[in-house]
Parts: C-alpha cells; sequence; structure tokens
C-alpha cells in the first residue's frame, strides 16, 4: 500500500505542487487548507506522514502539532516535516519542539523534499493504518420521495461534511443502479471500477470491496453504481445489504443514495439502515408520496425514529410552509436544508461539491448542520469512551 501523505497548507499553489509532486512518487495525498482541518485529517485519515505549514488559518503549524502529539496513542508517532516561510533559528527551534521531526525553508526544491520524506517514513515504523477506536459503522440511507428533491445533493454532501467538519471515516454508496449521477456530481469517468466489479466476482469479500472504491479529493470513499442501465441488472437485491454489511466495519458512515422506487433492491438498503432520510420538498405531489412512503414504513414495521424527513429547499416559496405541510402529514419535519439554487446548480455542473469547495455558504452550513445533527449521538458516545 502507498504511504499516504497529508498536507496542510492554505496556498492553493503550494497545494498543487505538493499534490502533483508527491503522486509522481506514487504517495496517496490528502489536503487540508487550514490548521484545523489538518489536525481532523490527521484523525480521520491516519496518515504516514505530515507536511505541516507554518501560518495557516485557525490553528497555526506549531499548534496543530501540539495537539497531534498530546493526542497521539501511546507509542504511535506521525512524522511531521514543518514547511516555513521564515529563516529565523528560533522558529526551527519552537517547530521542533511543538513536536515536528523535520523542517524545510520555503521555497524548497521537490528533490530535498522527497528525501526527507523517505528518511523520515523508513526512520518511523508506518503506524496501523486503523484508528484506535471500532468505526461506528451506522448505515444511512437516502431516499427521495420524488425525482429532482435534492436527495443525491444531501447524500454526497452530508458525507463530505461528516468526513471533512466531523473527523469521521465515510463510504458514499451510489444505490441509484440504473441511473446513479455520482460520477457527474463529482467529475468522475465512466473508467472508474463499480459496484458492477464487485457482484461479478466469484465471491464477495471485504478486500474485494475495497479494490473496487474510488477514493475522491474530499477524501470520501466512493461506491460508484453500474455504468450503464443494462449492467444494473447485474446488482441482485441481496448485494447491496450484504456489501453495506461489510463496509459497516470499516467505516464510521456507510451512506447509500437511492432512486424513488419501492421496489426489493431498495426494501434491501431500507432493511440494513439505522436510518432511512426520505428528502422531500413541500409540494402537493411530494407531500402524497411521503405520506404513502410513511404508510408503507410503518406497514413494514419500522420502528418510528428510523424513518426521518428531510425538507429540501425549506425556504422557497412553494406556497406550502413548513407548519402546513407538518400538518398535512401529522407529524414533525426532522430536518431542513436550505434553497440556494445557484450554489446548487454550480456546484453540480463544474463537478465540484459545494461542501468541498464551498463549505462556508448557506447551503454549505445547512448541510453540515444537518451532518452535526445525525453524527451528534455518536458524538455524545464517542465524548463518554476515550477515542484513543
Ligand atoms: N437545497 C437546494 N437548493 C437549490 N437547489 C437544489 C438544492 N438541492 C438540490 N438542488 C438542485 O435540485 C436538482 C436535483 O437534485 P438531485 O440531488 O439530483 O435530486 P434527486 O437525487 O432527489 O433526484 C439539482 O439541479 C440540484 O442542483
Ligand atoms: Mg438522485
Amino acid at each position: 500500500m502507498p504511504a499516504k501523505i497529508l498536507v496542510v497548507d492554505d496556498d492553493p499553489n503550494v497545494q498543487r505542487l505538493l499534490q502533483y509532486t508527491l503522486k509522481q512518487e506514487g504517495y496517496d495525498v490528502v489536503v487540508a487548507a487550514d490548521g484545523a482541518e489538518g489536525f481532523r485529517l490527521w484523525g480521520a485519515e491516519a496518515p504516514n506522514l505530515i507536511l505541516l505549514d507554518v501560518m495557516l488559518p485557525t490553528l497555526d503549524g506549531y499548534q496543530v502539532a501540539t495537539k497531534i502529539r498530546a493526542e497521539e496513542a501511546p507509542n504511535t508517532h506521525v512524522p511531521i516535516i514543518m514547511l516555513t516561510a521564515e529563516r529565523e533559528v528560533e522558529q526551527k527551534v519552537r517547530g521542533l519542539r511543538a513536536g515536528a521531526d523535520d523542517y524545510l525553508i520555503k521555497p524548497f526544491h521537490p528533490a530535498e523534499l522527497l528525501a526527507r520524506i523517505k528518511s523520515l517514513l523508513a526512520r518511523f515504523a508506518p503506524r496501523e493504518t486503523l484508528l484506535a477506536r471500532p468505526p461506528l459503522g451506522r448505515i444511512l440511507a437516502f431516499y427521495p420521495a420524488k425525482g429532482g428533491v435534492g436527495s443525491t445533493t444531501i447524500a454526497i454532501n452530508a458525507a463530505i461534511a461528516l468526513h471533512r467538519e466531523l473527523g469521521r471515516k465515510v463510504c458514499l454508496v451510489d444505490g441509484n443502479l440504473q441511473f446513479g449521477d455520482h460520477r457527474v456530481f463529482l467529475d468522475l469517468g465512466l473508467d472508474r471500477k463499480s459496484i458492477v466489479d464487485v457482484v461479478s466476482a466469484p465471491a464477495i469479500d471485504p478486500d474485494l470491496i475495497k479494490s473496487v472504491l474510488v477514493k475522491h479529493d474530499s477524501g470520501i470513499d466512493l461506491l460508484l453504481a453500474p455504468p450503464s442501465p443494462e449492467t444494473a441488472e447485474l446488482v441482485r437485491p441481496e448485494h447491496l445489504p450484504q456489501i453495506a454489511e461489510m463496509l459497516r466495519a470499516m467505516y464510521d458512515y456507510v451512506l447509500i443514495d437511492v432512486d424513488k422506487r419501492l421496489d426489493d433492491v431498495n426494501l434491501g438498503v431500507f432493511e440494513a439502515a439505522e436510518i432511512v432520510f426520505v428528502v422531500m420538498t413541500a409540494d402537493l405531489s411530494c407531500l402524497k408520496n411521503v405520506r404513502l412512503i410513511l404508510e408503507t414504513m410503518h406497514h413494514l414495521g419500522y420502528p418510528a425514529a428510523k424513518v426521518q424527513l428531510v425538507l429540501n429547499r425549506s425556504n422557497a416559496f412553494t406556497g406550502i410552509s413548513v407548519k402546513n405541510a407538518e400538518g398535512a402529514l401529522r407529524r414533525t419535519i426532522d430536518h431542513q436544508v436550505v434553497n440556494e439554487y445557484r450554489g446548487a446548480i454550480s456546484a453540480l455542473n463544474s463537478g465540484a461539491p459545494f461542501m468541498f469547495t464551498k463549505a462556508d455558504s448557506a447551503l454549505g452550513g445547512s448541510l453540515l448542520q444537518f451532518a452535526r445533527t445525525v453524527d451528534k449521538p455518536a458524538a455524545t458516545v464517542a465524548a463518554l469512551v476515550p477515542a484513543r
């Protein structure tokens, strides 16, 4: 397995340059643009080495190094190289005292950087890539009450928020087998492996699944939908639950984005899920569908808390208020996501999810709030049990 390097630098040019240089050498690269994010990604990604800029927003490089050293599990040590623009000797001393193993003064030659990385990786035995705590293993399904309500948008951006903002290990599954959209939303080609490569193997096991997952730049892992509607038939109803069960042993969250059919494939996903998020907008046909869906879930014997309603574009004018919708459904709406058509559509068109590139937008904030609420029970439990 290639060594994974976490780059923490706020300068997009440096990010690009380092990413290019390191990938050329065969390393896996994860990028954080500020100190707090770097610290979170250290927890979520368990990198083999960190390149840490000194001048950073939120937490500076010294603070990040100090925090990491304070929280590292006994007998583990992630090598850290500080990247500094300052030539003063005091700075160097401060960096090394904060817990860095080496430092480089910018600008540096790529060959010099690579040599330092190699020697540090050799000096420190590779850290076990598993986190000290077992994965949370929560399976979440996202189900649109009708087409186009924003279920895929919410699943993808919630996955990224859970990983980047809350430090969880996340796998996102495109369960819309015939017309999966994740390749479009995430700008990935048809040549990438998909669930078809899993189900057409003689036996399904975790290693096979791992080899088919696609790593997104945001740090989440993806299991893509079949590349064409014909090949979707190869996925049988028992496959998704079986795969989800194996994934939950490896991830904190497995998010499955499904299409609007109530067929055996989707029922299998609902069965496997801890929570089914029914995504809706405030219009009459959606309300009618949500009523039917809630009735069906009730007949299937699912506990009330298993099905949660997500009202998307909640502040868009539809003539039906949240109160009216709740009255018609005779239950409360559990989550709301704001309307921001431009933000959503430009993210879709550029293949860069807003939670990745514009997390501080109104839409990003709304999705983060959703992710926090979903993660809350897990976060409370984690606070009681020391994580590492
Ligand atoms: N909160 C939102 N505000 C504005 N537009 C949105 C929002 N969520 C989704 N959209 C837009 O709605 C359209 C359908 O979204 P999509 O996620 O593909 O829906 P679904 O998966 O339910 O079919 C897309 O053009 C998307 O950009
Ligand atoms: Mg969809």
